[in-house]
C-alpha cells in the first residue's frame, strides 16, 4: 500500500511546470494543494485532471496564506507563482518587481511566521547573462539583463538572506529551457502570450501562426543559429521532488543548474519539428535579437553529485513528441 507523505503547497499549480511538479508529487505519494491566482493558470489542470485542492488566491494575500498554513500541516513549499515574460518585464518592470519580488517576500513571511521552513524555488539561468563560458556552472558570474531575470536574482539573495536570519531551508534551480509535456498529452505548455520557441513551432505546425522567426543565422555556431539547452519538464519536476526529500531530510540550502547538457540549434529545433509533426513549418530569416547570446548551455554536475539528478528524457525528438501530443489534444 501506498504510505501517504507529508503535505506539500504547490504556488503556481497551475501553470506549465507547476502542474507537472504536483503530478510528479502525487505520483510520489505526497499530498498536496495548490495556490493559484489563475492569472496565467489552469484550473482545469488542478481540478479535472490533477484531481487536488485549488486555493485561488494569490501570494501577496498574507490572509489567504496564513490561512492556509493554518489549515493544513504543510512540509514545504514548492514556489512556482511568478510573472515569467522576459519581454513584458522590459516594458512593465514594477509589475515583475511587484508581483515576484514582493509577493515571494509575503510568502516567506508568512512561512516564517507558520513555521513552515523548507521550500524549492525555480530560478532560471537568465541571471547569469551573457555567458562567458559554457557549459556554464554554478559559480558563473551573475549579470541579469532584465528586470524579470533580476527578479529571480533578488529572490534567490532573499532567500540566502531568510536562511541566515530564520533558517529558512531552500533549494533553489537556476533552469535553462523548460520544454515537453507529460505524454498522456493532457497537461503542457501553454503561455498567453507564448514567447517559447518549441510551442511557437508547434502552433506554427499547426496552422495557428502563419511562420517562425529565426532571429540570427550567422552566430558563430555550427548552423548559425542559436544553440539553447531544452530540458524536459518532466525532468524539471522530478528535480524539485529530489529537492523537496533531500530538504525534508534535513539537507542545507543549495543552488542547483538543471539543464540536458546538449545545446540545439533553432535550426534543429524546427527540422525535428517537421519530422515529428509531419506539417509544413515556414520559416522567416531575420535580423538577431539584440541581447541573445550564441549559446546557452549548462552544467548540471552539481545535480548529479549531490541530488542525484540527471535528465531521463534529453533527446530532442522526445521532448517535441511528447510536447506535440499536447498540443494537438489542445487544439483539436
Ligand atoms: N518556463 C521556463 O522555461 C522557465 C525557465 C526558468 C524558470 N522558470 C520559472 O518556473 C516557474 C513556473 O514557470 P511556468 O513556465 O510554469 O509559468 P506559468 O505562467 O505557466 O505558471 C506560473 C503560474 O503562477 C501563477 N501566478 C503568477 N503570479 C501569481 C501570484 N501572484 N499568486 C498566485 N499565483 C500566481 C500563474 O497563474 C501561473 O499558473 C516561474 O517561477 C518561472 O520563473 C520557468
Amino acid at each position: 500500500m501506498l504510505q501517504v507523505k507529508p503535505t506539500i503547497l504547490v504556488t503556481g499549480g497551475a501553470g506549465y511546470i507547476g502542474s507537472h511538479t504536483v503530478l510528479a508529487l502525487q505520483k510520489a505519494g505526497y499530498e498536496v494543494i495548490v495556490l493559484d491566482n489563475l492569472v496565467h493558470g489552469h484550473r482545469e489542470f488542478v481540478e479535472d485532471i490533477l484531481q487536488v485542492e485549488l486555493v485561488v488566491g494569490d501570494i501577496g494575500d498574507r490572509p489567504t496564506l496564513d490561512k492556509i498554513f493554518a489549515t493544513y500541516t504543510i512540509a514545504a513549499v514548492a514556489h512556482f507563482a511568478a510573472y515569467i515574460a522576459v519581454g513584458e518585464s522590459v516594458d512593465n518592470p514594477a509589475k515583475y518587481y511587484r508581483n515576484n519580488i514582493t509577493g515571494t517576500l509575503t510568502l516567506l513571511e508568512a512561512m516564517v511566521a507558520a513555521n513552515v521552513k523548507k521550500l524549492v524555488f525555480p530560478s532560471t539561468c537568465a541571471i547569469y547573462g551573457m555567458p562567458k563560458q559554457v557549459p556554464m556552472t554554478e559559480d558563473h558570474p551573475q549579470n541579469p539583463l532584465n528586470p524579470y531575470a533580476t527578479s529571480k536574482s533578488v529572490m534567490e539573495r532573499m532567500l540566502a538572506d531568510f536562511d541566515r536570519a530564520y533558517n529558512l531551508r531552500s533549494i533553489i534551480f537556476r533552469f535553462f529551457n523548460a520544454a515537453g509535456a507529460n505524454p498522456d498529452g493532457l497537461l503542457g505548455e501553454d503561455h498567453h502570450p507564448e514567447t517559447h520557441l518549441i510551442p511557437l513551432v508547434l502552433l506554427t505546425a499547426l496552422g495557428k501562426r502563419d511562420s517562425i522567426a529565426i532571429l540570427g543565422t550567422d552566430y558563430a555556431t555550427p548552423d548559425g543559429t542559436c544553440l539553447r539547452d531544452y530540458i524536459h519538464v518532466a525532468d524539471l519536476a522530478h528535480a524539485h521532488i529530489l529537492g523537496i526529500e533531500y530538504l525534508l531530510q534535513g539537507g542545507k540550502s543549495e543552488i542547483f543548474n538543471l539543464g540536458n547538457g546538449n545545446g540545439f540549434s533553432v535550426r534543429q529545433v524546427i527540422e525535428t519539428a517537421q519530422q515529428v509533426t509531419q506539417k509544413p513549418i515556414k520559416t522567416l530569416e531575420c535580423d538577431r535579437r539584440p541581447g541573445d547570446a550564441p549559446i546557452l548551455v549548462g552544467s548540471s554536475e552539481k545535480a548529479r553529485a549531490i541530488l542525484g539528478w540527471s535528465a531521463q528524457y534529453p533527446d530532442l525528438k522526445k521532448i517535441i513528441t511528447d510536447a506535440w501530443q499536447w498540443h494537438q489534444h489542445r487544439h483539436r
